[in-house]
């Protein structure tokens, strides 16, 4: 279960992904957290109305539980004491957009189904408890040291604690023992107890990935066809036959529908909404982005990149992309569908696993007039930035 490094992306999703937990000693560089969130800005995110925020009690000796739900007021934290307490926030890579550059390393995962990054800050002994998550996640240790308990199983009865507005076991977990600090990573499959205690003051960044319900996906893809009309045409009873007489739906009938929505599903239009749908932001709140006030042209790129200056993209920035049946790439950014053409497509792949754009890898990705155009526009759209500009969100 321990690794030198983190596994291939073959042997990640062959060997790990949603079956088998792992750690990674020194997976990430420690200069990196220098930039990331400290405790005490995660507390002043834990003001602020629209941010979801807990503060959990740990329960030394059988003592009780507690989960307070933010927004907090300032003086709450100074009357927690020094230790069993942490702090929780949702969201982080979306407010404090530095410690969305912890995603960098990921780039193995699927981002597409990323939640967000559930950063924790604990004191000696701070805990959420014994619990599992239906969702993935990588727990990448900031500073402090946390001891881990990993169950190697998924749990099958899940046992809580009654009247807590926390999902913490009635027992504790049986697994892996073993204590992480700075840079080190562990990923946690659904459903795989885990409990972690901290022992020396703490940061934790959760790197959640959960999917949507079948359920939500249906009505929001039935919600986007309604949007779209072309094609969302009532059902006329085409074909039917005396077996459809009465109340009953025959069989033909009833397969007639299926392959309606089949139809619609297997359509270029479902390929361009999935990539919009899931490049949603995960949390209402968070607002989209918005094209820049003052556009550059071509050629003010151009310049820029011919004189040295590489672009980037800001790892917060939610992409997802598919693959029509056509094989055109369809990306999208925040809900929007962004148009691509095939003349983009190595340009897009590349985008996929690399954040940095300089002039040479423009010359290597394709023609150069179309991708300047493209790139221009994703520039002027604020999901690429030029390297040292201020985030202009
Ligand atoms: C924490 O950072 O304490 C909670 C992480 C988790 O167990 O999911
Ligand atoms: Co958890």
């Amino acid at each position: 279960m321990i690794l030198d490094t983190f596994p291939s992306a073959e042997e990640f999703y062959k060997t790990y992904w949603g079956q088998k937990p792992f750690v990674v000693r020194s997976a990430i560089d420690q200069a990196l957290f220098e930039g990331m969130i400290d405790g005490d800005s995660l507390a002043g995110l834990a003001l602020e109305e629209e941010i979801k925020s807990r503060i959990v009690i740990t329960a030394p000796e059988g003592g009780k539980w507690t989960c307070e739900h933010g927004p907090f007021e300032e003086d709450r934290f100074g009357t927690l004491g020094e230790e069993n307490w942490s702090l929780l926030v949702q969201n982080v890579e979306q407010y404090h957009t530095d410690t969305a550059k912890l995603l960098q390393n990921f780039h193995f995962a699927p981002r597409w189904l990323m939640d967000d990054i559930m950063v924790s800050y604990s004191t000696v002994g701070g805990s959420v408890g014994p619990h599992t998550d239906s969702y993935h996640v990588f727990l990448v240790q900031g500073m402090g040291r946390r001891k881990w308990t990993i169950g190697q199983s998924p749990v099958q009865n899940e046992d809580y604690i009654e009247g807590l507005d926390l999902k913490v076991f009635k027992g504790s977990v049986s697994g892996v023992e073993i204590e992480v600090g700075i840079g080190d990573v562990i990923y946690i499959p659904p459903h795989f107890a885990h409990e972690g205690i901290t022992t020396q003051e703490a940061m934790t960044f959760s790197v959640g990935f959960l999917g949507p319900k079948l359920s939500e996906l249906m009505a929001q893809y039935g919600y986007y066809l309604e949007q779209m009309d072309q094609g969302n045409k009532h059902y006329a009873g085409a074909g039917l036959d005396v077996e459809s007489a009465g109340f009953a739906i025959s069989p033909g009938a009833q397969e007639r529908i299926q392959n309606d929505l089949i139809n619609a599903l297997c359509s270029d239009d479902f390929s361009i909404w999935l990539a919009a749908y899931f490049s949603m932001p995960s949390h209402d709140d968070v607002e989209n982005i918005e094209a820049r006030d003052e556009k550059l042209s071509n050629q003010d790129l151009l310049e820029r990149l011919q004189d040295g200056q590489n672009l980037y993209r800001p790892e917060h920035i939610k992409l997802s992309m598919t693959i029509s049946p056509d094989g055109t790439v369809n990306l999208a950014a925040y809900g929007a569908a962004l148009p691509t053409s095939p003349a983009h497509n190595k340009f897009l792949h590349w985008l996929n696993q690399n954040n940095t754009l300089s002039m040479q890898d423009i010359e290597a990705l394709g023609d150069q007039d179309a991708l300047m155009t493209f790139i221009t526009y994703l520039y002027n759209q604020n999901i690429l930035f030029f390297e040292n500009e201020a985030l202009d969100l």
